[in-house]
């Protein structure tokens, strides 16, 4: 097995870092503290090819490879997850699940434009009654013939009220189970689509997340995604490979908490040496990096699967599985490196703390990602 970077791989992690330091971290405490959407550096990322990086460049993208997705994830992360949740939903949901299951029509009219940022893109599984359970939805799709009536509520939708293109996965035929669901591209000012206020979160509370209503929204035929029924595996599939992109996520806060940590621990003295003296604080850092490289290797190895083509449900899963809980222990565990000073806002770790917990709750809880690794062990 080769661990070597690429050239093209250094290139990519270096690009997402220096784009991180010199453009996100700014204004990054202001904009947790206030909720604020960052607009500006999300229009910056389309620019610089972050918002469609594995798109074939003849829709736009970059034409990379997943594992420069993930390094790229790593460094937007380990400065601002609120970026780095929109980053994640347009290239691992949004862009990913049209390039795959789109027809040539819907990749010229949105793909291009989603692919290099131009637009944005949401993703809507979760309902108010339907997140872990999602058959169980009950927002509908009609079959009128020429079009579909939407009606129904999705729940925490990133970019909910940024985003022009929406995919949304909704209720044909009950009496069919989740083969009688599909995947429906919804656009941004389609009469009957409202959204709701903004949710007042404990992280990455720059990022955009509302509940979306639709009252008989006519949705065009030619807007589903598949045939008839795929909706459900549209989404499922999709969702594989957006849990890289969440592990990878995680992956960042974590290595972004632990380097402040070292930072901040050969700094600050007590009992008359740098805390990183201390042995007590040596242990913590020592877990902590042994930690993240074992995330690391999982997020690369779940990349390595998709781009080598083998089955990458498991890999992605416990990867996310894991370097969520690694982002939640790191994180807490900076915070106490910090001692009090890791209490206030100046100091960053707060925040990362605040946002690890998102990486263990949505595209799929840890407890869901247990169930989908245990199915295919038990296969
Ligand atoms: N790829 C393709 N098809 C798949 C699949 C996959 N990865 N996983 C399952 N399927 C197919 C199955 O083969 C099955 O089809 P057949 O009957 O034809 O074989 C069908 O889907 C139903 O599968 P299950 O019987 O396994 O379904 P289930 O009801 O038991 O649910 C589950 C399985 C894994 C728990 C699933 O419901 C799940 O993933 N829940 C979590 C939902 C989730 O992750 N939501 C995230 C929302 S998006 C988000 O959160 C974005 C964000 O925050 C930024
Ligand atoms: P529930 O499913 O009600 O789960 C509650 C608890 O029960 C959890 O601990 C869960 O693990 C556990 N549980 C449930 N079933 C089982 C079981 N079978 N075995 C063991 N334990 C179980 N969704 C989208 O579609 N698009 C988005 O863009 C999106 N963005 C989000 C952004 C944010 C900030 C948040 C908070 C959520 C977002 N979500 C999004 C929704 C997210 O995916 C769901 O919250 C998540 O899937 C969990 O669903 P739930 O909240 O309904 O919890």
């Amino acid at each position: 097995m080769n661990f070597q970077l690429t050239e093209e791989h250094l290139a990519v992690q270096e690009a997402a870092r220096e784009f991180a330091q010199t453009e996100l971290l700014p204004g990054v405490i202001e904009r947790d503290e206030h909720q604020k959407f960052p607009a500006e550096q999300i229009k910056k990322m389309g620019e610089l090819g972050f918002l469609g990086m594995m798109v074939d460049p003849k829709y736009g993208g970059g034409g990379m490879d997943t594992i420069s997705y993930v390094l790229a994830m790593e460094e937007i992360s380990k400065i601002d997850a609120s970026a780095s949740v929109v980053m994640s939903v347009n290239n691992s949901l949004v862009c990913w699940g049209l390039e795959k299951y789109g027809s040539e029509e819907q990749k010229q009219k949105y793909l291009t434009r989603l692919a290099t940022g131009e637009i944005i893109g949401a993703f809507c599984l979760s309902e108010p009654e339907a997140g872990s359970d999602a058959t169980s939805q009950r927002t509908t799709a009609i079959d009128m013939g020429d079009h579909y009536l939407l009606n129904g509520t999705k729940n925490w939708i990133t970019n909910g009220s940024t985003a022009s293109v929406y995919l949304v996965i909704a209720q044909t035929d009950v009496a069919k189970g989740h083969r009688g669901i599909n995947a429906l591209i919804v656009e941004r000012g389609m009469p009957g689509f409202e959204i709701g206020p903004k949710e007042n979160k404990l992280g990455i509370r720059g990022s955009d997340t509302h509940s979306l209503m639709f009252t008989d929204v006519k949705v065009p035929k030619e807007n589903r995604i598949g045939e008839d029924g795929f909706g459900f595996k549209f989404a499922m599939s999709t969702l594989s490979g957006g849990r890289i992109g969440i592990a990878s996520q995680a992956l960042g806060i974590a290595s972004g908490a632990y380097e402040l940590a070292v930072k901040y621990s050969k700094e600050r003295k007590a009992f008359g040496v740098e805390i990183a003296k201390h042995q007590a604080i040596q242990f913590k850092l020592a877990d902590m990096a042994t930690n993240i490289e074992a995330a690391r290797l999982l997020c690369l190895q779940a990349a390595y699967d998709k781009d080598t083509h083998a089955d990458y449900g498991k890999s992605g899963a416990m990867a996310k599985l894991f370097a969520s809980k690694v982002a939640m222990d790191t994180t807490i565990e900076a915070v106490q490196v910090h001692g009090g000073y890791g209490f206030v806002k100046e100091y960053h770790v707060e925040r990362l703390m605040r946002d690890a917990k998102i990486t263990q709750i949505y595209e799929g809880t840890s407890e869901i990602q247990k169930i989908v690794i245990s199915r295919e062990l038990l296969k």
